[in-house]
C-alpha cells in the first residue's frame, strides 16, 4: 500500500516536474524570439493555450473592453498575446491599424482559421490574393456603387423591406427578420432572385453553414462542423443550378436565333452573376459559387445584426429615437401613401447617417481583422516577425476615449457635425469598413439597407422589448436572444 502510495507520488512528481519544465521552456524560448525580434511587449498566457480562454470570457460578456485596457495599461498600445493557437501581435493603435490595412501584399496577406476558410471555398474574394484579388475587388465594388445603388438596387431593397415588415405582428424576433432581409436583398443583387420556398429553403442551409464558421475544424469531434460541410455542400449544390441555368441563356442569346436574341435581350440581367458569367476570365461554376458564398457571407451577418442593434440603441436612447422617428415622418408626409424611397429621399436622412455611425461605432460586428505578416514589419520601435499574426483592433480604436469623448456610450449627435464618412476617414480612427485593398465593398450598400430598414420601420412601427436581451461579443457580436421585440402599427396607436 506505501508502495503503491509512493510510486504514485513519484508520478504525479514527476508529472508535474516535466510540466513546470515545459512551461518555463514556454517562457524562455518566447523571451529569447522576443529580445532577438524585438517583439512588442506582452503575455503569451499559459502553453499552448495561451489567453484565449480569458479573450472568450471577456468577449462574451456585455463589457469586452478589460481585456484590451489590461493590456494596454501594462504594455502598451501594441503587445503581444497568444490566442486561437497562436502567437499574435495585437494592435489598438490607428496608424499600426492603416499600416497593416494599407500593407496588402507587400506587408500582410489575409490569415482566417481553417474553419472559415474551408468553408468559404478556395475561390472565395475573402481569400484571394494578389492581381486576382485586386480585380475581383474591383468588380464587387462596381455592383454597390452609389450609382447601381440609386439607379436599381434601392428600389429593391425599399420593395423587399417593405415586404416583410407588411407581415409583422405582436412579437418579432427581430434579429431573425433582419437576416431574412438582408440574405432577400443579396439573392436579388447577385443573381436576381426573388424570394421564394426555394430561397428560403437555401437560407435555412446556408445558416448552419455560418454556425460552422465558430466551431473546431474536425468533423470528427464537431457535430456543428459535420453539419457545416454538409450544408455547404448543398447552398453549393443549389447555387450551381442557377449558374448552369444562366450559362445556358448566355450562350443562347450569344448563338441563338435573331428573334430569341431579342427575346432575350430583353430579359438582359444586371446583376453580379451576370458579370462573372460575361467577363473574359472563363471562370468555371465552382468558381463562380465560391464567389456568390463569399459576397452571401460578407453581407449578412454584418448588415443584420448592425440593424439589430441600431433598433436596440435606439430603444435604450429614447430621445434619438423620437428625433429619427420626426425626420423619417418628414419624409413620408412628402410622399403618397405607399410610395418607395427615392435617392433624394436617402440623402435627406442625416440623422439617421448619424444612427449608423454611432452603431457602426459602438458594435461594428467586425472587431478587428487578422492578417499575417509577410515580412518583418517594423512599428513604434518593434519589430512584427514575419510570419506572426497580426490583429488589427477596430473595436479598440473605435472604444478609446482619446479619439471619441465619452467613447463608450452611445451617442449618434456626436457626428452631427460631419455625419458624411468617407471610406477613408481622416486619422484612420473610425474604420467599421475597413480600409486598403480589402476595404470592405459593400460599405453604401449596407448604409442604404440599414437607413431604409429604419425609415420603414419608425413610420410604420412603435415598439418595445419583449424580454430583456444582452449584447456580447463572441463568437460574433449580437444579442443573446435574437432581440425579441413586441410591435404595433402606428395608426393603431393614433386611432386607439
Ligand atoms: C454593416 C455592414 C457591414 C460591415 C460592418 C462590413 C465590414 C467589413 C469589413 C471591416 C471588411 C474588411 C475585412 C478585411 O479587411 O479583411 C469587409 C470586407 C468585405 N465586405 Fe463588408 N461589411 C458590411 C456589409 C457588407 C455588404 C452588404 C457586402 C455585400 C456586398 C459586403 C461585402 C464585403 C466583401 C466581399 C468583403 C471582402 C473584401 C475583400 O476581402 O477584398 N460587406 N466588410
Amino acid at each position: 500500500m506505501t508502495t503503491t502510495t509512493h510510486y504514485h507520488y513519484s508520478d504525479e512528481t514527476l508529472f508535474i516536474s516535466l510540466l513546470c519544465l515545459s512551461f518555463l521552456s514556454f517562457i524562455l524560448i518566447h523571451r529569447r524570439r522576443a529580445r532577438r525580434h524585438g517583439l512588442p511587449p506582452g503575455s503569451q498566457g499559459i502553453p499552448f493555450v495561451g489567453e484565449t480562454l480569458q479573450l472568450i470570457s471577456a468577449y462574451k460578456t456585455e463589457n469586452p473592453e478589460p481585456f484590451i485596457d489590461e493590456r494596454v495599461g501594462r504594455y502598451g498600445p501594441v503587445f503581444t498575446t497568444h490566442v486561437f493557437g497562436e502567437p499574435t501581435v495585437f494592435s489598438t493603435d490607428p496608424d499600426v491599424n492603416r499600416l497593416i490595412l494599407h500593407g496588402e501584399g507587400k506587408l500582410v496577406d489575409v490569415s482566417y482559421p481553417g474553419s472559415i476558410s474551408n468553408l468559404l471555398g478556395k475561390h472565395s474574394l475573402l481569400l484571394m490574393k494578389g492581381s486576382l484579388h485586386k480585380r475581383m475587388h474591383s468588380l464587387t465594388m462596381s455592383f454597390s456603387n452609389p450609382s447601381i445603388l440609386k439607379d436599381h438596387l434601392l428600389f429593391d431593397i425599399d420593395r423587399l423591406v417593405r415586404r416583410n415588415l407588411r407581415s409583422w405582428s405582436d412579437r418579432v424576433l427581430l434579429m431573425e427578420e433582419a437576416k431574412k432581409i438582408t440574405f432577400e436583398l443579396a439573392m436579388k443583387q447577385l443573381m436576381s432572385l426573388d424570394p421564394s420556398e426555394w430561397t428560403e429553403r437555401v437560407r435555412k442551409e446556408y445558416v448552419l453553414v455560418i454556425e460552422g464558421f465558430f466551431t473546431v475544424p474536425l468533423p470528427l469531434f464537431s457535430t456543428t462542423y459535420r453539419r457545416a460541410i454538409q450544408a455547404r455542400t448543398k447552398v453549393a449544390e443549389a447555387l450551381s443550378l442557377v449558374v448552369r441555368e444562366r450559362r445556358k441563356e448566355v450562350e443562347v442569346s450569344s448563338a441563338g436565333r435573331e428573334e430569341e436574341k431579342d427575346k432575350k435581350k430583353k430579359k438582359k440581367k444586371n446583376d453580379m452573376l451576370a458579370a462573372l458569367l460575361a467577363g473574359d476570365e472563363g471562370f468555371s461554376d465552382e468558381q463562380i459559387v465560391d464567389f456568390l458564398v463569399a459576397l452571401l457571407v460578407a453581407g449578412y451577418e454584418t448588415t443584420s445584426t448592425s440593424m439589430t442593434l441600431a433598433v436596440k440603441f435606439l430603444t435604450d436612447t429614447p430621445l434619438a429615437l423620437a428625433q429619427l422617428r420626426e425626420e423619417h415622418d418628414q419624409i413620408r408626409a412628402k410622399k403618397k401613401e405607399g410610395e418607395a424611397l427615392e435617392w433624394s429621399d436617402y440623402k435627406s436622412m442625416p440623422f439617421t447617417q448619424c444612427v449608423v455611425n454611432e452603431t457602426l461605432r459602438v458594435a461594428n460586428i467586425i472587431g478587428g481583422v487578422f492578417r499575417r505578416a509577410i515580412t518583418d514589419i517594423p512599428v513604434k520601435g518593434y519589430v512584427i516577425p514575419k510570419g506572426w499574426k497580426v490583429f488589427a483592433s477596430f473595436r479598440a480604436v473605435h472604444m478609446d476615449q482619446d479619439h471619441f469623448k465619452d467613447a463608450r456610450t452611445f451617442n449618434p449627435w456626436r457626428w452631427q457635425v460631419n455625419y458624411i464618412i468617407r471610406a477613408a476617414s481622416p486619422g484612420n480612427v473610425y474604420t467599421p469598413f475597413g480600409g486598403g485593398g480589402r476595404l470592405c465593398p459593400g460599405y453604401e450598400l449596407a448604409r442604404v439597407e440599414l437607413s431604409v430598414f429604419l425609415h420603414h420601420l419608425v413610420t410604420r412601427f412603435s415598439w418595445e422589448p419583449a424580454e430583456e436581451d444582452k449584447l456580447v461579443f463572441f463568437p460574433t457580436t449580437r444579442t443573446q436572444k435574437q432581440y425579441p421585440i413586441n410591435v404595433r402599427r402606428r395608426d393603431q396607436d393614433q386611432a386607439a
